[in-house]
């Protein structure tokens, strides 16, 4: 495992923790902790003296060391005592995390920075421990100078925050392993064997539909993106019900494109290989699911994730042709790259009559657009209903995962629209193509049901290094948005 999955709490003192790092914070106010006085006595004011000298300024991110007999003591800056908040224990805690990795420690311990040990704040620390001791390491086989974390412990911190905050970030991690792996390992059928393995643990009914089956049921989306690729595509099902039946489920539907050649419309080769990530959409979704299996609200969340590669060849689809999605609409292909979309419609469509949900969320690394209107920086969002978008805003603040909201306005709803189907599958050309996107799949879900849709294209990936996130590879961005707005 190269990520923690567990983060203990203790009561015993500072000194009797078994570890290779115990950590302080210290805020910009420069005034230790009870703990830091206690660990400053036994240094001989040796952190007195570096505060003094200005050493240390407690700036958020920085970290100072020093030795005591048994273990290292490292001092983690906080940042401004009035800018306390979750964040700041997100923060500190994954700082410790990466310390222990790249000074090759297995062990770290930490007090509650900042002194708030309520379950919110603690919550906060144990995902930043916990997503910060993330590495990806699978195809390592050589390198022998790797260390991974572990363990961490946590000094008078509260039991049920610290639980809640590993099960979270531990489904991200889940999250990321999936994400991070090549198209030759994340194919449809791993992620079905993925959905299989969280349906065990989670006691949550997995379906899945193969190409014959969903080709049947009339997913010409999912079935005519699928037509140029050999390995076996699959809609993936997870129905968790943790409230009596009668109770709407929220649904989500995340994007499983485990490979985007862009088909017909082949993508240019540089940076191709970035397309493994495309089902990263799935991988929000995966994440979840996996945290709903150890947490078991009562609730009824519903998932479903349409999987396939897009690619091209004798069978594949072409420029101009016309499918027919699962709720009848016509669509015409007009560019074989706008795949997402296609797969999405038939998700969505399924989720709409067959599940009367109370909202539903889409995830999808949809547009290239959506990363030259707000970079690496910020999740589009759109949709159809105004209390659910500030829901999502809402949950965004407290988890620091940034969203930004696109209009549907009527005016791009008709970029979509096609002169001989019921839709084409892009916008207007060089215009406002993350809402062309959005615009599209709005056609397939039903108009009285509440929807947003995510576009995560800029922010699953190539995201800047955090403390609790990696510097390369898959982020897991928006998982534990999801979360809080489900209210787990
Ligand atoms: N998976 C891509 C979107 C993407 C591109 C994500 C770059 C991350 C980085 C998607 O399937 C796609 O190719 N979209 C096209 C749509 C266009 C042809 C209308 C795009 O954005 O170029
Ligand atoms: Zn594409
Ligand atoms: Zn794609």
């Amino acid at each position: 495992m190269a990520h923690l999955t567990s983060v203990k709490n203790t009561n015993v003192s500072w000194d009797k923790i078994e570890t290779h790092v115990f950590a302080v914070g210290i805020f910009e106010d420069k005034l230790l902790s009870d703990t830091g006085k206690a660990i400053d006595t036994v240094l001989n004011g040796q952190i007195s003296k570096a505060l003094d000298s200005g050493a240390i300024k407690g700036k958020s991110g920085e970290t100072t060391s020093f030795y005591t007999e048994k273990k290292q003591i490292i001092v983690v800056g906080l940042g401004k005592k009035d800018d306390y908040k979750e964040e700041t224990l997100r923060l500190a805690a994954g700082t410790v995390s990466k310390y222990g990795i790249s000074h090759k420690l297995a062990s770290v311990a930490m007090e509650v920075f900042g002194g708030n040990s309520s379950s919110d704040y603690c919550q906060a620390l144990a995902e930043g421990a916990v997503l910060g001791s993330y590495q990806f390491l699978e195809y390592k086989t050589t390198e022998k100078d790797i260390v991974e974390l572990e363990s961490a412990t946590v000094l008078n911190g509260d039991e049920n925050g610290l639980n809640k905050g590993t099960i979270i970030a531990n489904g991200v991690c889940y999250a990321r392993n999936i994400e991070n792996r090549p198209g030759n390992y994340s194919t449809p059928s791993a992620l079905a064997a993925s959905a299989e393995e969280i349906g065990k643990e989670g006691n949550i009914n997995v379906t899945i539909f193969d190409r014959d089956q969903f080709t049947e049921m009339g997913m010409g989306g999912l079935a005519g993106v699928a037509l140029g690729t050999d390995e076996p595509p699959k809609f993936i099902i997870m129905e968790y019900f943790g409230a009596s039946e009668d109770e709407k489920p929220v649904v989500l539907v995340g994007k499983g494109l485990t490979f985007d050649s862009g088909g017909i419309s082949l993508k240019p080769a540089e940076r191709m290989d970035e397309m493994k990530y495309d089902m990263c959409g799935s991988g929000v979704v995966f994440g979840v699911m996996k945290a709903i299996a150890s947490l078991k609200p009562k609730m009824n969340i519903v998932s479903i994730i349409p999987s396939t590669e897009n690619m091209g060849g004798a069978k594949a689809m072409k420029p101009g042709d016309i499918l027919t999605a699962y709720n009848g609409k016509t669509i015409e292909v007009l560019n074989t790259d706008a795949e997402g979309r296609l797969i999405l419609a038939d998700g969505l469509a399924y989720a709409s009559k067959h599940y009367d949900p109370e909202y539903i969320l889409d995830f999808a690394t949809l547009t290239g657009a959506v990363l030259v209107a707000l970079g690496h920086v910020a999740t589009g969002i759109m949709g159809t209903d105004e209390a659910l978008i500030e829901k999502v805003k809402a949950s965004s603040k407290v988890t620091g995962e940034k969203v930004w909201e696109f209009p549907l306005w009527d005016e791009f709803c008709e970029h979509v629209k096609s002169d001989i189907a019921d839709v084409k599958n892009t916008g207007a050309p060089r215009q406002a193509g993350t809402i062309a996107g959005g615009a599209f799949l709005k056609e397939f879900v039903d108009e009285n049901i509440p929807w947003v849709h995510f576009d995560i294209a800029g922010t699953a990936w190539g995201v800047k290094e955090k403390p609790y996130t990696p510097k390369k590879g898959a982020s897991g961005e928006v998982i534990r948005l999801v979360l809080d707005m489900l209210n787990v």
